[in-house]
Order: C-alpha cells, then structure tokens, then sequence
C-alpha cells in the first residue's frame, strides 16, 4: 500500500489509481472513531494551516472541511466570496498568490469554475483540494459515497449503481462514475433525454457505464441507488417542461425503489428537493443512508487533510497510533510530504465537463 498519494494535491478522482482510491477509504475509517470521543481532537496537523476557499454555497463541504481541519488541530481559515476581494475585482490567481504569501500548507478550494482547483494549484506550493469545480468534479463527496457504499456492501467488483437525475451539471456524478468504475462496479446512469445524453457513457473507457433513457431500467436489480439534486436555478434554461413533470417521470419514489435488489441502498449528495427528485417517504426511509454519506464525510476529508497535510508523513498503518489524545505525546513533528514527480496539476481538468456537456463555467451538484 502507498505511504502517501502519489499526488500532492487532490484535484478529481479521474486519474487515481484503485490503490490510492483505497488508501483513502482506509484512512478515513480510521478516523471515524475520533468524532465518537468525548473529546473529539487530536494533535496530528497542529501547527499547519488550512484556507478553506468557497465562492459558491454550501453546507456540508464547507462545514465538515472546517471541523475536520480543526478535529486534527490545524488552524483553519474560511473565506467565502463575499468576504474576499474578488468582489473588488481580484482575480482568482492573484487572491491564490496572496494567501499563498501567508504560507498555508492546504487550500480547500469550491468554485463555479471548472478547473479553478487546477490553476491554483499551478501556482501554489501548498497542496490544493477541489471541493467541487463547475460540472467538472467533486473528489470528496465521491470518496464519502464510496466509504458508505463500502460499509453496507463490503466491496465494488460487480456492484450495481444507478445514478439518476441531472447528469448534465453533476460534478458529484462524474468523479462518482470515475471511483465506482475504477473500483470494478457497474454504473447505470439515467435521467431526462436534455439532461443526460448518451455521450456520457464514453465518460469512462473500458469500463462497465451506461445510459438508459427510464430510470426504472437504471434502478432494476440495482444495488445502490443515487439521486441527484435538480439544479432548480438552471430550469430557465428550459431542461424539463416543469418540476411537477419531473417528479411524475423522474422521482425515486417507493413504488420505482421496488425494482431495485430487496436490500439496496439509497443515497443523495444533497442539498435535496423533495418531492421531486427523491419522495419524503424514500428520503427518510430504512433504505436511505443520507445522513451517514454526511458523517462520512467529515471522516473522508480528515483523511484527505492527514494524507495531503503531512500527517501522514512517518506512519500511515494507523493514524490514529499518532493521534492518541490532545495532549499530543504521539504526535508526528513529521514535515510535509516530498514533492513527486506528479507534483505538477492534471493537465486536462476540463476535457470530461466538455466532452460530456458540462459548461464549464457553472456549478453543479
Ligand atoms: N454535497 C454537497 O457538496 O453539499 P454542499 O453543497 O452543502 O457542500
């Protein structure tokens, strides 16, 4: 197993191997235990710095990126884009350069912009963390949806996921369909002719992705079923004659789950509509692992954070041997990981979003 990522930032799932995709999955469950303790902190990353850089809304990647950096004790700042001088007419890079100049070892960057993540990190000698890009990718929440994935089904190879909604403008869908096929899963994708088109099946090469045109042919004999958020805020583009419509062709709904495996499970990345792409009933229902995908989370990006920031620098079998008590007797004086020869970004951040309809220039979910 790797001691570290072969990349000393995490810009998308595409380009990470099944052993890397692991070595996260590994960590991050090694980190579930500490928010279980009555003191939920340990001294792993103290002494470093994390920029937590947000020019669109959010909820979970936001907050459990903030209390993941502070559970391992590194300072972390949060600057959103009404708060920082792009307002002012700041360009991206020149706010990179600035914060750059306050010596941070990690930017946690979500942006409108596909490929926003990439360019800071050419200029940035602290590792960079794509917390969602346009329609391009979104690293993490793909990691916590294969970490609960993992947990209920034990493994990949020849597990059956359906993916459905707004492939269109999923960041969330397309790093999902890089990791679950990596992993050996067979992926099925639906959604409205406008708004997932066939071309997305070639997203992944030689791997087992598809595009149906009924989601009830997605869910059938499916052992995961994720939904996707509608991205309301972009109905003026005329995708969908109207919510209403959607819901009656397109919604999980108890009735539609019924095709899936007795057992499946079912996710959403949230934020959700319901009523229209998920019923209330399934949403809250014994199938749903929608708030565990959250818990999740926190856990996959302290692993994200450990594994960039350093802390994973002398030991990485366990964390947590590291990481005993606040107290820091186990904590690593370990110093930021060596520069690799894949220091330099993804050259080609853009091609999947392009090449597959997104726009490239909007956010998505
Ligand atoms: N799933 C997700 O990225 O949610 P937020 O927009 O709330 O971060």
């Amino acid at each position: 197993m790797k001691a570290q990522l072969s990349q000393r930032h995490l810009l998308g799932i595409r380009g990470l191997s099944a052993d890397e995709i692991t070595h996260i999955l590994d960590t991050a469950e090694t980190f579930r235990e500490i928010s279980e303790r009555e003191i939920k902190k340990v001294p792993t990353l103290r002494g470093r710095t994390v920029i937590n850089l947000f020019f669109e809304p959010s909820t979970r990647t936001r907050t459990s990126f903030e209390i993941a950096g502070k559970r391992l004790s590194a300072d972390v700042i949060n600057v959103s884009s009404s708060s920082s001088s792009v307002t002012k007419g700041e360009t991206l890079l020149d706010t990179a350069r600035n914060l750059e100049a306050m010596s941070p070892d990690l930017i946690v960057i979500r942006h409108p912009s596909a490929g926003a993540p990439h360019q800071l990190a050419r200029v940035c000698r602290a590792s960079v963390v794509n917390a969602g890009d346009g329609a391009h990718e979104h690293p993490t929440q793909a990691l916590l949806d294969a970490l609960t994935i993992r947990q209920q089904k034990g493994s990949f190879e020849g597990l059956r996921v359906a993916i459905l909604g707004d492939l269109l403008h999923s960041r969330v869908a397309r790093s999902n369909a890089h990791l679950l096929t990596t992993l050996g899963a067979e992926v099925a994708l639906a959604g409205p002719g406008t708004l997932a088109p066939p071309e997305f099946a070639s997203l992944v090469e030689g791997r087992s992705l598809r595009v149906e045109r009924r989601i009830e042919d997605a869910i059938e004999g499916a052992d995961v079923v994720m939904v996707l958020r509608i991205q309301r805020e972009r109905q003026d583009k005329a995708f969908l004659p109207s919510l209403r419509e959607y819901a009656v062709h397109f919604g999980l709904t108890r009735k539609r789950l019924e095709l899936a495996k007795p057992d499946a499970i079912v996710m959403h990345p949230g934020p959700m509509n319901r009523g229209i792409e998920i019923a209330s009933d399934v949403a809250d229902g014994s199938r749903s692992l929608i708030l565990d995908q959250v818990a999740n989370g926190l856990a996959v990006r302290m692993a994200v954070l450990y594994l960039l920031g350093g802390g994973a620098g002398t030991n990485t079998s366990n964390p947590t041997t590291r990481v005993k008590d606040e107290a820091g007797t186990a904590e690593s004086q370990s110093s930021k990981p060596a520069a690799s020869s894949a220091d330099e970004p993804a050259t080609e951040p853009l091609r999947a979003a392009v090449s597959v309809g997104g726009t490239g220039t909007e956010s998505s979910k």
